[in-house]
């Protein structure tokens, strides 16, 4: 599991008191850096693909505890997706300024920020700089789950030694709580106790955050860029505390955002783009025509709102519709392909020139020259996955696996893990007061 993530703030409601946001703030400038190599142990693609598929499959795994209690998995397609696509209204007379954020990183009030995250080899993840207390970390923006974790001075696990380290001692705004929390994620595993402090993102700051103090990581970690993980899903998935607030939450709570979220993400193999992540608002810098939304679907897998779940109406290989019904899509910045269940996975690909399904290890080859395309229908509106981002790496100088792994993550031959394979092409918009998420074409 790897995540990535950028935020971007924006007001589209009307019913928050914008004049309480901070005014005139600046955000410092986070230059991405991109990261052309490929850990050496990644070079397999179908090791990768395995991690991928057990990363997810642990990640979700957090959750089916809290559904076999509640025993009420609810996998109908409630959410009626709603056209609404009107939402830059608000926008643009509420959040005037936003345009210049992403391209000066100018904080221009109204209580939105952007800040640039840097992208993982091949798109795997995205993350931010966040300081906790007066310290910096480097955090994964996750909107598959909820927990806001750092690894904690006294963590002796081999991958917290090459990571930043919290030293509570050091931080004035520190306050002691104590709780014990652990979590699974994909390829890995953290726990720690918690405690509570300031967390600032940008120029943003969350007053007495409840974050985890991680004692204990897996060696998982022990590659990955990022130094903790800043949860993004709602409160209910937080194992903190069983469902303390979120980053997010406590910053609308304090009225320091607007609640709504945004991304734009980047292509490792586009040099000259910036992902970038606004809190509070959307960048209009970075999507083109107007944002649909879709709404949440509630009580998937776990009771009330969780998971970034919403309706995904069909799907289609060169503009030609595969049929599918009563879909539901969880939209997972932390995760890189996206994991669907077998039979749509057949589907799909069955529609794809010269596939080839690799039985022993579960996942598709397509040419690496393939030109289908493949796309994704929510709230009416179909959006693109280029050929390009369909290939996910090479097993030959001809043949690549494909990006769409056939696997029921959440073990509903209905429900559709959909990571960075799709995210990356849309500019993405989380809102988390009408729960809903939109989408627009990225710049
Ligand atoms: C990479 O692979 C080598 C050889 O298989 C192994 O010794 C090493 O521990 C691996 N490193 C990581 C970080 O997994
Ligand atoms: C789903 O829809 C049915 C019928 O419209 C309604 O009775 C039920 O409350 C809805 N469930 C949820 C979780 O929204
Ligand atoms: C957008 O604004 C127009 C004019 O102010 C209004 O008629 C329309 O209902 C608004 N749409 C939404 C979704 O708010
Ligand atoms: C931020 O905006 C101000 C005024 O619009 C401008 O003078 C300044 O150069 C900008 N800062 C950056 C980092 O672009
Ligand atoms: C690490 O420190 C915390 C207090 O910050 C403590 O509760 C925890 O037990 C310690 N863990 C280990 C492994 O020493
Ligand atoms: C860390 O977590 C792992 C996996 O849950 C566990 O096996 C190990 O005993 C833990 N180590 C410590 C020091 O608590
Ligand atoms: C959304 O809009 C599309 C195109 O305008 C239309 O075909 C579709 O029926 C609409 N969906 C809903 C749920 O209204």
């Amino acid at each position: 599991m790897k995540f990535g993530f950028l935020f971007i703030i924006f007001s589209i409601v009307t019913n928050h008191n914008i004049c309480a946001y901070p005014n005139n703030k600046r955000l410092p400038t986070i230059n991405l850096v991109k990261r052309v190599s490929v850990d050496t142990n990644d070079t397999n693609a179908i090791t990768i693909c395995e991690r991928m598929k057990k990363a997810a499959i642990n990640k979700y795994s957090n959750y089916r505890d809290l559904n076999s209690a509640s025993s009420n998995i609810i996998t109908s397609n409630n959410g009626t997706s709603s056209n609404a696509t009107a939402s830059n209204n608000g926008t643009s007379s509420n959040i005037a300024t936003v345009s210049n954020t992403a391209t000066s990183n100018n904080i221009s009030g109204n209580g939105q920020c952007t800040t640039l995250i840097k992208n993982m080899a091949l798109d795997e993840a995205y993350y931010g700089k966040m300081i906790v207390g007066n310290q910096k970390f480097n955090m994964f923006l996750d909107t598959g789950s909820s927990n806001f974790w750092i690894p904690n001075k006294n963590c002796t696990s081999a991958s917290c030694q090459n990571h930043n380290k919290y030293d509570s001692s050091k931080s004035s705004t520190f306050k002691p709580e104590g709780n014990p929390w652990s979590i699974l994620y994909g390829t890995g595993s953290a726990s720690g106790v918690t405690g509570i402090d300031n967390v600032q993102i940008g120029q943003i700051t969350c007053k007495n955050q409840i974050i985890g103090l991680a004692d204990n990581e897996s060696d998982d970690f022990l590659t990955l860029e990022n130094d903790g993980i800043c949860g993004l899903a709602f409160d209910s998935l937080n194992t903190i505390n069983n469902g303390a607030p979120t980053i997010i939450s406590t910053l609308i709570a304090q009225k320091k955002i607007n609640p709504i979220f945004s991304f734009h993400f980047n292509h490792y193999y586009v040099y000259d783009d910036q992902g970038s992540f606004t809190l509070g608002g959307v960048d209009e810098s970075k999507f083109n025509g107007e944002i649909t939304y879709n709404n949440v679907i509630p009580n998937f897998l776990i009771p009330d709102y969780g998971f970034w779940a919403i309706k995904l109406d069909d799907a289609k290989v060169n503009s030609s519709p595969l049929s599918f019904s009563g879909k539901i899509a969880v939209i997972d910045t932390g995760t890189t392909l996206m994991l669907i269940p077998p039979k749509d996975a057949a589907a799909i690909h069955s529609q794809i020139s010269n596939f080839e399904y690799d039985s022993q290890y579960g996942v598709y080859i397509i040419p690496c020259d393939t030109t289908a395309v493949v796309s994704l229908e929510f709230g009416g509106v179909d959006y693109k996955i280029p050929s390009r981002d369909l290939i996910f790496l090479p097993i030959s100088s001809t043949q690549c696996v494909s990006s769409i792994l056939p696997v029921a993550v959440f073990g509903d031959p209905d429900a559709w893990l959909v990571g960075q394979t799709f995210i990356k092409n849309v500019f993405s918009v989380f809102d988390v007061e009408n729960r809903r998420v939109g989408f627009a074409n990225s710049k």
